[in-house]
This record gives structure tokens, C-alpha cells and sequence, in this order.
């Protein structure tokens, strides 16, 4: 018999909530179309933001959102989309196909976003063609209540009073779109414009929080990032500062190393596509989700080196599904279609993203609407939902709960037929809520199997259980005309045992179990 065993008296971790997070950036339809369409737009909206998109995702629970890039980051200019519309200055989006941007969603709109979405923000610094007083300036711009420059350009352009940035990211895939820089240099170039990225709201003591600094750490298992720039970041130099932090430098402590990593199936020439794929393409792309356990455990062991108290989180702010453009739209809008296969890569990795509270601090799924991996999709008027917007709202009992001690027992690991691509069939995680309920997440990946899978706990004794599941076709999606083909419905296929419950979950499945 296939067992969940949950130790419920080794609590572990907090599982931070911004796991759960979002990522939105200029790219294809985003934010144009996706997430703002103006106020003088037909579409519902209130002060741009169209409201069908904004109530579903307060619906599904955004704790924080990352904006503007992404590579995008990389070349955006805050000063040209500040100030009355009209004067704004357009720039070219040169990467995702050098579109003109208009700039009509800058600064102001990000904040009111939030807002709206009831979320904490994320802003990614332009460290590729930017510069450190540029930098500077828009931390002043945001956050500072005196009357500096940048808080009275603010004050202008209609805002009083400043905003929260609770994570800033000082660069974006400095590797690569962000300058295609070196370990050595970026941690150099970290600590150089960390300097100038001030808390004014904390120096003013109108705040006692700092913001949340993120360096832009590996891509995939490039460890040798990790390990250079962990070096650089936190070697110290005039030892600890008032708060007893490591860190020498005057910018402050760096609070978490960005990882990106996606599942592509395929290669980056033909990546596969996102509804019509086989066995071996939907175990390539499972597996390689699945790859983040890895990935998490050798960089985590890494940062352990340079900080083995685990203040510096990983943030996987960039993560998920990678296929090929949908025939028809353009290649680099990077707009696909979400099955079944992506609910279950999104919740395998959710589990596994849980294991790791201790170190994984926040994630950003890439991206919210219309792009990759998305929760929304929107054509004209018209939304629905995703099977992966689906996996999200199923998972917000783990939102800050504590992570418990839990193991599976008589689990295998299955492939496709060719045995090209191994992948656990199980994945799980539990937790415990401030009201004493347990939150436990199941996803089966086998493909053709249902799983009996016995769920014991070590004293705990389980009154009452509600449950729900996803499931379907491994190609199920929503459609504009079919909009609730995939969706949560009632899971009822369990009893309550003496230890716990046995239940039966189907082949390609995610059961999320609140026991009380
Ligand atoms: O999410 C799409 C792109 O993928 C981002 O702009 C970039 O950071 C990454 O390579």
C-alpha cells in the first residue's frame, strides 16, 4: 500500500505566502490588452485595469507581483512612463518584437494595480542599460516622504504619498538580456549599486521595514553563478551592521538569489506544443518540472555555505511551462494555451517549492495573462480561467501556514514508454494553518494509473475532511467557447480511517485535503 506518512509534531518552516507569486511584464499581451486597457476602454475597467482579470486573480490570490521584466527590466526607463500620458516618450521593445511602447502603464499604474490586486510589489531595477543614479531615482521616486526631488516630481504627477516597494531586484538576468555580464563582475556591480538603492522610507522613520533587496542570481544549474556571486554579495569587510546582518556594505543586506528556470519539453528550436503533445513530450515536460528539486537543493547547498542561517531566500522569479507560440500569434508574444499537463507541472512544483520553505522565500510564475504560463487568457471582452489559475486558488491553504514533517512510503518513479524521462508519479506536501487544520496537496502525474494511497498521521485523528480535485484528459483546457471544461469540483473518493483516510485519486489528478 502506497502511504503518506505525516510526522505532525515536527513542524518545520513558514511557508511564505510569495511562493504564490506572480510575475507581469511588457511582453505580447501582458499588460496591454491582458491587464490594462485604458480608461477610455469599452472593457470594464477601473482606472485602466480591466475588472474581469482583476477580480478572478483576487479570486485566485496574488500575495506579490514582479514588474516590469524580466528582460524587459533590463532596458526600462522609469522616467518615460511617469507624468500625464500624452508626454509620455515611446521606446522600443526591442526583445519581445520590437514593438512600440507607449508607456501608458508605468509606475503609477503598477502601484494601483497592487492595489487593486491587494498585493506586495516586486519592481526589477534596470541594471543592463540603466544607471545607478537612475536607479536611485525611482527607489526616491516610490518610496521617500521628504521633499526631494524625486518625491515632489511624485507629488506632481499626482501621488503624495509614497508607496511600499517590498522586494526590489537589482538586476535581471545579468547573465544573459541583462548584460551578458560575468559572476565576478555582476557581485562587483551588486554591491555598487545596492549602495544607492536607499530606504528612504525607513530613513525618514516612517517605516521600520527595509525593502527587500534581490540579486539576480543562476540560470538552471549554473552553479558556478551561485557560488560566485554568493561569495561576492555577502562578503563582509567592516563586519556586521547595527541589526547584527552580515553584510558590510551601506546598500544592505541582499534578502534572496533569483533563479530562473523553465520546462520546456523540447529544445529551444522547437520547444513543443502546448495542447498537441505524447507520452514521451508530456514525461519530458513533467520530469523536467520536476527538475526544481534538484535545482533548489544545490544551489540551497551552496547558499548554505555562504549563509547557514538562510536569510537570503531563493526567489525562483521566473519559472514554469515553455512551449512553442500558439500557430497564428506572434512567436515572440509567447502566448500558449494551458492543459491539464501544466496544473499538474504547476503543483508538482508547488509541493516541491513547500519542502523547501526554509529557503525558498518567494517564487513569480511566468507570466500572469497571456503570457506562458498563465493564469488568465484573454481575446477582446473575453476571459477564462487556466487549469494552472485553477492549481493556485487549490494550493492558498499552504499561504503562511507551517510546513509538517510529511514522507511517501511504496511510491515509484514512472516514464514513457522509451524510459527517455523518469519522474516520481506522487508529490505531496502538508502543512499546518494558525486554526489548526492541516492543508494536504496530492499531485498524481502517471498518466494511465489512479493512485490508493493511505494518508497516516502519527496521533492526529482526523474529524472531518473536505476535499477537491483537479482532473481531466491530459490535453483539457478552457476554451473562449468551452470556458469550465477544467475546473475544481468536490473530491469525494475517500474514507476516514482510525490514522487518517485512504483514498483513490485519479491518473493525472491534484486533490487538495483539508483536515480538521
Ligand atoms: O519570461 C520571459 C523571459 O524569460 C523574461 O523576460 C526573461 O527574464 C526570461 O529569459
Amino acid at each position: 500500500m502506497k502511504t503518506l506518512r505525516i510526522n505532525e509534531s515536527k513542524k518545520k518552516s513558514q511557508i511564505n505566502e510569495d511562493i504564490y507569486g506572480q510575475f507581469a511584464e511588457h511582453l505580447g499581451r501582458c499588460i496591454y490588452e491582458g491587464i490594462y486597457v485604458g480608461e477610455d476602454s469599452d472593457i470594464p475597467n477601473k482606472n485602466g485595469m480591466r475588472t474581469d482579470v482583476v477580480e478572478a486573480l483576487k479570486d485566485m490570490g496574488v500575495p506579490v507581483l514582479r514588474w516590469p521584466g524580466g528582460c524587459f527590466a533590463d532596458e526600462y526607463h522609469w522616467m518615460e512612463g511617469v507624468g500625464p500620458k500624452a508626454e509620455r516618450t515611446p521606446m522600443v521593445n526591442s526583445l519581445w518584437g520590437g514593438m512600440i511602447e507607449n508607456n501608458h502603464f508605468g509606475t503609477h499604474e503598477f502601484f494601483e494595480l497592487c492595489e487593486q490586486l491587494g498585493c506586495k510589489t516586486y519592481v526589477n531595477g534596470n541594471m543592463g542599460s540603466g544607471t545607478v543614479q537612475e536607479m536611485q531615482d525611482w527607489v526616491q521616486y516610490m518610496t521617500d516622504t521628504s521633499e526631494s526631488p524625486m518625491a515632489n516630481l511624485r507629488r506632481k504627477n499626482g501621488r503624495e504619498d509614497p508607496w511600499r516597494v517590498n522586494y526590489f531586484g537589482i538586476g535581471n538576468e545579468m547573465w544573459g538580456c541583462g548584460g551578458n555580464m560575468l559572476p565576478e563582475h555582476y557581485a562587483s556591480e551588486f554591491r555598487r549599486y545596492n549602495n544607492f538603492v536607499k530606504d528612504y522610507d525607513w530613513m525618514n522613520f516612517t517605516s521600520d521595514t527595509k525593502i527587500k533587496r534581490i540579486a539576480s542570481g543562476p540560470n538552471r544549474d549554473d552553479y558556478k553563478w551561485t557560488e560566485t556571486v554568493m561569495e561576492g554579495i555577502t562578503r563582509t569587510g567592516n563586519g556586521r551592521d547595527e541589526f547584527g546582518n552580515f553584510a558590510a556594505f551601506l546598500g544592505g543586506v541582499p534578502s534572496g538569489l533569483a533563479l530562473h528556470y523553465y520546462a520546456i519539453p523540447g529544445d529551444f528550436t522547437c520547444r513543443g506544443d502546448a495542447l498537441d503533445f505524447d507520452e514521451e513530450e508530456y514525461y519530458a515536460t513533467v520530469s523536467k518540472a520536476a527538475w526544481m528539486e534538484e535545482l533548489i537543493q544545490k544551489h540551497g547547498a551552496i547558499m548554505d555555505k555562504h549563509d547557514p542561517e538562510k536569510t537570503i531566500g531563493l526567489i525562483v522569479d521566473e519559472w514554469g511551462t515553455w512551449y512553442d507560440a500558439q500557430e497564428g500569434t506572434n512567436p515572440l508574444f509567447l502566448y500558449q494555451q494551458n492543459s491539464i499537463r501544466d496544473a499538474l507541472a504547476a503543483t508538482l512544483t508547488f509541493n516541491i517549492f513547500n519542502k523547501h520553505a526554509d529557503r525558498v522565500h518567494m517564487a513569480n510564475i511566468a507570466q500572469m495573462v497571456n503570457v506562458l504560463q498563465a493564469m488568465v487568457l484573454t481575446e477582446g471582452d473575453q476571459m477564462i480561467k487556466t487549469p494552472t489559475f485553477h492549481a493556485f486558488k487549490m494550493f492558498k491553504g499552504h499561504h503562511n501556514a507551517t510546513l509538517i514533517e510529511s514522507a511517501l512510503e511504496g511510491i515509484k518513479q514512472i516514464s514513457d514508454e522509451d524510459e527517455d524521462h523518469f519522474v516520481n508519479e506522487i508529490f505531496e506536501s502538508v502543512s499546518q494553518a494558525k486554526d489548526g487544520s492541516y492543508t494536504v496537496t496530492l499531485t498524481n502525474v502517471a498518466l494511465k494509473d489512479s493512485q490508493s494511497l493511505e494518508v497516516a498521521f502519527d496521533e492526529f485523528k482526523p474529524e472531518s475532511v473536505e476535499a477537491t480535485i483537479l482532473t481531466g484528459a491530459v490535453d483539457a483546457h478552457n476554451t473562449f467557447d468551452e470556458p469550465e471544461v477544467v475546473t475544481t469540483i468536490k473530491f469525494t473518493d475517500f474514507e476516514i480511517t482510525e490514522k487518517g483516510l485512504k483514498l483513490t485519486m485519479p491518473a493525472t489528478s491534484v486533490v487538495c485535503l483539508t483536515v480538521k
